[in-house]
C-alpha cells in the first residue's frame, strides 16, 4: 500500500503492463479487488485507490470546503492519481457499482484516457425519487448513529442469500472492508450518488471495448436494468455470474477473474 501524498489517496500499485484502474463501490475500499490484483498483476499494472473517505484515504471536502462531493470529483481524483503515477496512456477502467458511476464520469471527462471499460454490478440511470429518499434516510442514520447501522443493513444485500448464511468468512471480510469507511466519506458519497446525473445518454457514445459483469443474485441492481444498459453500449458484452450477489468479484473470484482475463486478452 502506498500513499499519494499530494492528494492523500491511498492506493495499491502492483504489476507491470497495460494499466488497469480498479474503482471500488460504496462503502468499500481498494481491498475489494485483492483477488483480481493477485491474479492479474503478473501481466497488467493494477492500480486500486481508496476513494476519499474510504480505507486509508482521509475524507476531504472539495476546495473551499462548501462544495459537495460529486462523481466528477471522484473521477478527477482518479485521473490525478494516474497523472501523479506518470500514466498518460489510456487505461482500462474497472468500476464496481458506485465505482461504475465514477467510471461514467471519468469517461465523460477524459474519454481519451480510457482504453476499455469493465462495469461490474452497476447502473447508468440516476436515482429514482424513492432511491433519493432512501439516501436521505441513510444520511440521517449515519449522522445520528455512525456507520454501523448502515453496514448491518447493507451486508445481507451485498452477498447472495446462500453465501450470507453459509460463508461467514466472506461476510466477515466484507464487513471489515466496510468498517474501514469514515462516516464523513459515507455521507458525502450518499449525497453524491443522490445527485449524480443520468448516464444513459452517454451509453450510445461509448466507443471503447466494454465488458459488463453482473451477479445473478444482485439484490441492489436488477439484472434487467443491466441488460438494458448493455444493449445501449455499442458492442458491449454482458456476463452473468452464477451464485453471486452484488460483489461477484469477491463472491466468485475465480469465475470473475476468468471472464476479466479473457476480456483483457482480447484487447
Ligand atoms: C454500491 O455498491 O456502490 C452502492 O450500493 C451503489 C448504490 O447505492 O447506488
Amino acid at each position: 500500500m502506498q500513499n499519494n501524498k499530494s492528494r492523500k489517496l491511498a492506493y495499491i500499485d502492483q504489476g507491470l503492463g497495460i494499466p488497469i484502474l480498479f474503482i471500488h463501490g460504496y462503502p468499500l475500499s481498494k481491498n475489494l479487488w485483492v483477488e483480481q490484483i493477485g491474479a492479474l498483476s503478473t501481466n497488467f499494472r493494477c492500480i486500486a485507490p481508496d476513494l476519499r473517505g474510504y480505507g486509508q484515504s482521509v475524507y476531504r471536502s472539495t476546495p473551499g470546503g462548501g462544495q459537495q462531493l460529486s462523481m466528477d470529483t471522484l473521477a478527477e481524483d482518479c485521473a490525478n492519481l494516474l497523472t501523479d503515477l506518470g500514466i498518460e496512456e489510456p487505461v482500462v477502467i474497472s468500476g464496481h457499482s458506485m465505482g461504475g458511476y465514477v467510471s461514467f464520469a471519468f469517461y465523460r471527462r477524459f474519454p481519451h484516457r480510457v482504453r476499455a471499460l469493465v462495469l461490474s454490478a452497476t447502473r447508468a440511470g440516476a436515482d429514482s425519487p424513492e432511491a433519493r429518499t432512501a439516501r436521505d434516510n441513510a444520511i440521517a442514520t449515519a449522522t445520528q448513529s455512525g456507520s454501523q447501522p448502515i453496514i448491518e443493513s447493507m451486508l445481507p444485500k451485498l452477498i447472495s442469500p446462500e453465501s450470507f448464511i453459509h460463508n461467514r468468512d466472506l461476510v466477515q471480510r466484507v464487513k471489515e472492508i466496510m468498517s474501514e469507511a469514515s462516516v464523513e466519506g459515507m455521507i458525502a458519497s450518499l449525497q453524491a450518488m443522490k445527485e449524480r446525473p443520468d448516464s444513459t445518454p452517454l451509453l450510445p457514445k461509448i466507443t471503447c471495448p466494454t465488458l459488463i459483469i453482473h451477479g445473478i443474485e444482485d439484490q441492489i441492481i436488477p439484472l434487467a436494468e443491466t441488460r438494458l444498459m448493455t444493449n445501449s453500449i455499442p458492442g458491449a458484452k454482458l456476463v452473468v455470474i452464477e451464485a453471486a450477489g452484488h460483489l461477484p468479484n469477491v463472491e466468485q473470484p475465480d469465475k470473475y477473474n476468468q471472464v476479466l482475463q479473457g476480456f483483457l486478452n482480447s484487447l
